[in-house]
C-alpha cells in the first residue's frame, strides 16, 4: 500500500510562477508515489479574508489552477475543507488535547503579537478565535486521513509538528495508537525563486508573473523584468541573473548550456534574455492556460469535481473520527 500525503492549500491570492515551481509542480509530482489527498483549505483562509466575493472568485482560482497544473482528481481526493464537516467534529475532539500554551507558541500569532505590542496596541488586537486555534484545525486536516508525510513550505513546518505533538497526546492517554503522526517535508531545491524586482517572488511585494494570463501580458510581465545597465556587447555573468535563475527552471539542461554561452560571449541584450525566458515559459504554461480558461468557464464542471473529491474524503475522515470517539468513551 502506498503511503498518504496530504497538503492544504490557502485561497489567498492569484497564483503565480513562485507558488507553480515553490509548491504546485512539487506536490503534483508526489502524487506519483503516494497517496495523495489535497485540499482548498478556505476555513483556514476566513480567517483573515471576509468578503465574500473574493473568497468564492479566489477558491475558484486556486482549485481550477492546480487542476490545470496537472492535478488529476481521478488519482488524488481534491476537495474543499468546508464540504467535510468531519474534520470540524475531530478539530473539537484535539481541542481537549490541545494546550493553550502550545498555542502560544506558534509563530504566525506570535509575530501578530509582537507586532501589536511594538505598535503599543493591545497584544491580541485583531487576533480572532480562528486565528489562534489555527493549528488544531490544520492538525485535524493531516490527522484525518491517517497522512505519513505533509509537503509544506519551511513556515509550515511548525504546525505540523503541533499536529504530531497532539496526536502523540491522544495517544499517550488512550494507551493506543488512536492516530497517526505525520512528518512535514519541505522542498528545498526549489527554495526561492526570484520575482521582477530581484526579491523573493511574493504577492506582498507586487513583483510576480502569474501563472494564468494572457500570453500578451505574460511577455510584459517579463519585459518589465529589472535588470543592470550593461550594454548589449559586454558579456554577462548568467549565474548573476535573475533571467537565467527563472530560465532555468523552463529549459532543458541543452539549453541552458547554450544560453550561459551567449550570455558569457557577449553581443546579447537583456531584452534578448527575456525573450528567451518568455519563450521558454510560454511553452510550458499555453496548454496549461487553456485548460484553466476552460476549467474557470464551466463552474458547474469545477464544482462537480470538488464535489467527488468530499464525497471520497467524508467515509475516511469518520472513519477517524469514529476511532477517537471509541477511545474517548464517546460511543
Ligand atoms: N497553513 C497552510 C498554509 O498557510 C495551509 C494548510 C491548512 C495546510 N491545512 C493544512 C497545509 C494541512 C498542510 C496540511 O499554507
Amino acid at each position: 500500500m502506498k503511503k498518504i500525503s496530504l497538503t492544504g492549500i490557502k485561497p489567498t491570492g492569484t497564483l503565480h510562477i513562485g507558488n507553480y515551481l515553490g509548491a504546485i509542480k512539487p506536490a503534483i509530482a508526489l502524487t506519483e508515489q503516494y497517496d495523495a489527498r489535497y485540499f482548498i483549505a478556505d476555513y483556514h483562509a476566513l480567517n483573515m479574508m471576509k468578503d465574500p466575493k473574493m473568497m468564492h472568485e479566489l477558491t475558484k482560482e486556486v482549485a481550477a489552477g492546480w487542476l490545470a497544473s496537472g492535478l488529476d482528481p481521478e488519482k488524488v481526493v481534491f476537495y474543499q475543507q468546508s464540504s467535510v464537516p468531519e474534520t470540524l467534529e475531530l478539530t473539537i475532539q484535539l481541542m481537549a488535547f490541545t494546550s493553550k500554551g502550545l498555542m502560544n507558541r506558534a509563530h504566525a500569532y506570535k509575530a501578530k503579537v509582537q507586532a501589536n505590542t511594538e505598535k503599543g496596541e493591545d497584544p491580541d488586537a485583531g487576533v480572532n478565535m480562528g486565528l489562534y486555534t489555527y493549528p488544531v484545525l490544520m492538525a485535524a486536516d493531516i490527522l484525518q486521513f491517517d497522512s505519513d508525510v505533509v509537503p509544506v513550505g519551511k513556515d509550515q513546518v511548525q504546525h505540523v509538528e503541533m499536529a504530531a505533538d497532539i496526536a502523540q497526546a491522544v495517544n499517550a492517554n488512550y494507551k493506543s495508537q488512536v492516530l497517526k503522526i505525520p512528518q512535514a517535508v519541505v522542498q528545498e531545491d526549489v527554495a526561492v525563486v526570484p520575482g521582477l524586482d530581484g526579491r523573493k517572488m511574493s504577492k506582498s511585494y507586487g513583483n510576480i508573473i502569474p501563472l494564468f494570463c494572457s500570453e500578451k501580458e505574460l511577455r510584459k510581465t517579463i519585459m518589465r523584468m529589472v535588470t543592470n545597465s550593461q550594454s548589449v556587447e559586454e558579456p554577462k555573468d548568467p549565474d548573476k541573473s535573475d533571467i537565467f535563475a527563472l530560465y532555468k527552471h523552463f529549459s532543458t539542461k541543452e539549453e541552458q548550456d547554450a544560453l550561459a554561452k551567449r550570455y558569457r560571449e557577449g553581443g546579447m541584450g537583456w531584452g534578448e534574455a527575456k525573450e528567451a525566458l518568455f519563450q521558454a515559459i510560454n511553452r510550458e504554461l499555453a496548454p496549461k492556460r487553456e485548460k484553466y480558461n476552460a476549467i474557470m468557464a464551466d463552474e458547474a464542471g469545477l464544482q462537480k469535481i470538488l464535489a467527488e473529491g468530499a464525497a471520497k474524503a467524508r467515509p475516511l475522515v469518520a472513519a477517524t473520527v469514529n476511532r477517537f470517539r471509541k477511545a474517548a468513551g464517546i460511543d
